[in-house]
């Protein structure tokens, strides 16, 4: 295989858009796996100690480096990774965009190799999705068997003894969610339609997020609550961290799309960073100018599509550098998303901060433009 001009890996035309995480970091799991000499929990892939090297990096005794998938404080991670070893489940709870989702997934690839078992939960979410269906045709045909049963992935993960997945567990119905009680107490699933049950292999758990600041959410009853053990994720306490996790997430995220190289110019980042945290706490980063906060959620997350966007336009069509006009339409379209109060808040922030800020005003001029 050759590798094309630009040295990002061999471009495939076939190859999947977004790898899963378990796929992309196989060699990295692979390698983790073969120096782990720790007891494994049973139906693990890795020790719980290897695991957390796999999400918060490191180097393995023969050189191989681990990239960290997460950056955050590690009780944190070992808290989460210990609690997937006991007998109850982990809820991620957190603001949008404190990478919830995105440990949920590394947490599955590294403990069952496996992060595709997944339900997302959303206000339309039947019971099925947690439990089973049928495959009616059969059902009519054959009534009531085995082959008749459409797993949900809850249920094939009990049967693997893997780790399933539950995105936005409070958008789903209270009933919806209450059918998890007694898979998480019972770790069996009857199914009453064949007399039989389901009982869960060892290895199986599950993983849950939450925002904790959402519309039209469903509280999990305190049956639920209690089978889960909660860990909140918080957002990158300082702005060196979170200019950090951008610039490592644009840059695999540019790889991954085979973006022209482009020099992620880490000053832009900063920039892109500071205008959001700022906004976000209602106070400028030397803690003088208080501000209106918009109300849209302006977080790691949304950072990282700025960039990323900003990237492609520099690629495609300004001269290959990321320059402040290639980020500032990002920006505003993040920043104001409720036209009236946003745009107040935003224009304020423009004129009374950025307009003096030493160094900026090219992004001064290039926000003005697209404002
Ligand atoms: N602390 C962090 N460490 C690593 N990546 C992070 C962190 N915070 C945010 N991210 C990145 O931001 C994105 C967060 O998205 P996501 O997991 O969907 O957030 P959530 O589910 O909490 O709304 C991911 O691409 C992730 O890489
Ligand atoms: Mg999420």
């Amino acid at each position: 295989m050759t590798t094309p001009p630009n040295g990002r890996g061999a471009a495939s035309p076939d190859a999947v858009l977004r790898p899963h995480a378990e796929q992309e970091h196989a060699a990295e799991l692979a390698r983790l796996a073969e120096h782990d000499d720790r007891p494994r929990p049973p139906g693990w892939r890795l020790s719980p100690q290897a695991v957390t090297v796999y999400l918060l990096g490191g180097e393995l005794p023969d050189g191989t480096a681990i990239v960290p998938k997460y950056v955050g404080p590690r009780r944190l991670v070992e808290v989460a990774v210990a609690t997937l070893a006991t007998d109850r489940a982990l809820l991620l709870l957190g603001v949008p965009g404190t990478a919830k989702t995105w440990l949920s997934e590394h947490l599955a690839a590294a403990v069952s190799g496996d992060s595709t078992l997944l339900v997302q939960g959303t206000a339309g979410t039947p019971e099925e999705a947690v439990r089973y269906g049928w495959n009616y045709a059969r059902l009519l045909a054959e009534g009531p068997s085995e082959r008749a049963l459409v797993e949900s992935p809850v249920l094939r993960a009990m049967r693997r003894g893997s780790v399933a997945r539950i995105e936005e567990l409070t958008r789903m119905p209270g009933d919806v969610q209450d059918a998890l009680i007694t898979i998480l107490s019972e770790k069996a699933l009857p199914v009453p339609e064949l007399g039989t049950e389901v009982q869960a292999r060892k290895g199986f758990t599950v993983i849950a997020t939450a925002n904790d600041r959402d519309r039209g959410v469903h509280e999990p009853s305190s049956a639920l609550r209690r089978r889960f053990n909660t860990v909140v994720l918080p957002l990158p306490d300082t702005i060196e961290d979170e200019v950090e996790i951008v610039a490592r997430r644009v840059a695999q995220i540019g790889a991954g799309l085979e973006l022209p190289e482009t020099p992620a110019g880490l000053e832009e980042i900063r920039r892109v960073v500071t205008v959001f945290r700022e906004l976000r706490s209602g106070l400028t980063g030397d803690g003088r100018t208080r501000l209106k906060s918009p109300g849209g959620t302006l977080g790691t997350a949304e950072a990282i599509s700025v960039v990323t966007g900003g990237l492609a336009l520099a690629a495609h069509f300004g001269d290959g550098v990321l320059r402040a006009a290639d980020v500032a339409g990002g920006i505003v379209g993040a920043v104001v998303q409720d036209p009236a109060s946003d745009r107040v808040a935003w224009q304020e922030y423009l004129e009374t901060v950025v307009r003096d800020r030493p160094g900026w005003g090219d992004f001064y001029r290039a926000c003005r433009e697209v404002s």
